[in-house]
């Protein structure tokens, strides 16, 4: 399959007073054309920072670096801020968590659509307002020409996010990246926008779902990758990752999922918390908290291997069996 997104030892480092945050450091993977990448880990693994990385949406004091960050061949670092603003919301999508602070409460959803819409497509308002209302029946929209003449104040908060999606697929983009698309939902309405998501994932050559929720991942996408204190722990085809995860963090979000089938009734959690990605631990860095960490993983950086084919795994017992 062709590659979309090839992402290479990318690195994005926050330089500040205290210290330098290495909020990703190191990460690669990739996005083929038609595939779905979901992205878990706990949080401040470094999942957002690795997306706007992506994107080039990031501060002017963040540091972003890589051997390799191309879109359809493009590289991203080299984009000149002008370049940037014609890739964004036209090569590149998002979806943020929180869609209200998005979308501007003084004008009307057509207004906010096809302002977005001829700005990249350099098209009249009358053929906008046709694609902004197609999007809204794409995404399932009840009524969309009374929501199209709407302030945002008049929507729910699900309605919001249906628009945000819909703006989003209107120029065509070739990634759509959702950053947790229903964490600001009730659970009714992400369950509907889960399920849109599923059905609109075709209308994008790629998408990148970022959530803490491993069975949605399961659901709509075909990778997955796991993240950790900056790294990249483990990544590959879902099934694979699912079914024999190699890497004992993976194991560890695996095994916290509730289940009803628990007949122990006692919640499963990884002890410890998350370190600072400042002073990271040296070696692994999940080792402080792993329960099969050697002597080696507490000194040396385990590097990523391929231990079956498109499932990389960052971790000193990778391919000796697992770990024991
Ligand atoms: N603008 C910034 N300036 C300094 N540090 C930042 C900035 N943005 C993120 N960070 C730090 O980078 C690290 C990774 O943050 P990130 O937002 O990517 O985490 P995340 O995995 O998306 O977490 P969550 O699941 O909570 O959304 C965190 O330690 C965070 O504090
Ligand atoms: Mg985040």
């Amino acid at each position: 399959m062709e590659q979309l997104l090839q992402v290479e030892n990318l690195k994005t480092y926050f330089k500040l007073i205290d210290g330098t945050v290495k909020a990703v450091d190191g990460v690669s993977f990739s996005v083929n054309h038609g595939e779905a990448l979901g992205i878990a880990g706990e949080t401040g693994s470094g999942k957002s920072v690795t997306v706007k990385s992506i994107m080039r949406n990031m501060p002017s004091y963040a540091e972003i670096t890589a051997d390799k960050l191309t879109l359809e061949g493009i590289d991203l670092l080299k984009l000149s801020n002008k370049e940037l603003q014609d890739i964004w919301g036209k090569k590149i999508a998002m979806i943020f968590q929180n869609p209200t602070s998005f979308i501007n409460p003084l004008f009307t959803i057509e207004k906010q659509m096809t302002d977005v819409i001829c700005f990249h497509e350099k098209i009249k308002k009358a053929e906008a307002v046709k694609i902004a209302r197609n999007m809204l029946v794409l995404v399932g929209m009840p009524d969309p020409d009374a929501v199209l003449k709407s302030y945002p104040f008049q929507l729910s908060g699900g309605m919001i996010q249906r628009i945000m999606i819909a703006l989003s697929l209107s120029c065509n983009p070739s990634l759509l990246i959702a950053d947790e698309p229903t964490t600001a939902l009730d659970v009714t309405i992400q369950a509907q926008i889960i399920k849109l998501l599923g059905d609109i994932k075709t209308h994008t050559s790629g998408l990148i779902l970022i959530t803490h929720n491993l069975a949605i991942i399961t659901e709509i996408c075909d990778k997955v990758a796991i993240m950790y204190a900056g790294k990249m722990m483990e990544w590959g085809g879902v099934n694979q990752v699912m079914k024999e995860p190699a890497h004992p963090y993976t194991q560890g979000l695996l095994a916290a999922i509730p289940r009803l089938s628990n007949e122990s009734k006692k919640l499963e959690f990884i002890p410890g918390n998350i370190p600072s990605t400042v002073d990271p631990p040296k070696g692994c860095r999940f080792s402080p908290r792993c329960p099969y960490a050697k002597p080696v993983c507490t000194q040396e950086e385990p590097p990523m291997v391929e231990i079956a084919p498109s499932h990389f795994v960052a971790c000193h017992c990778a391919g000796e069996g697992g770990c024991r």
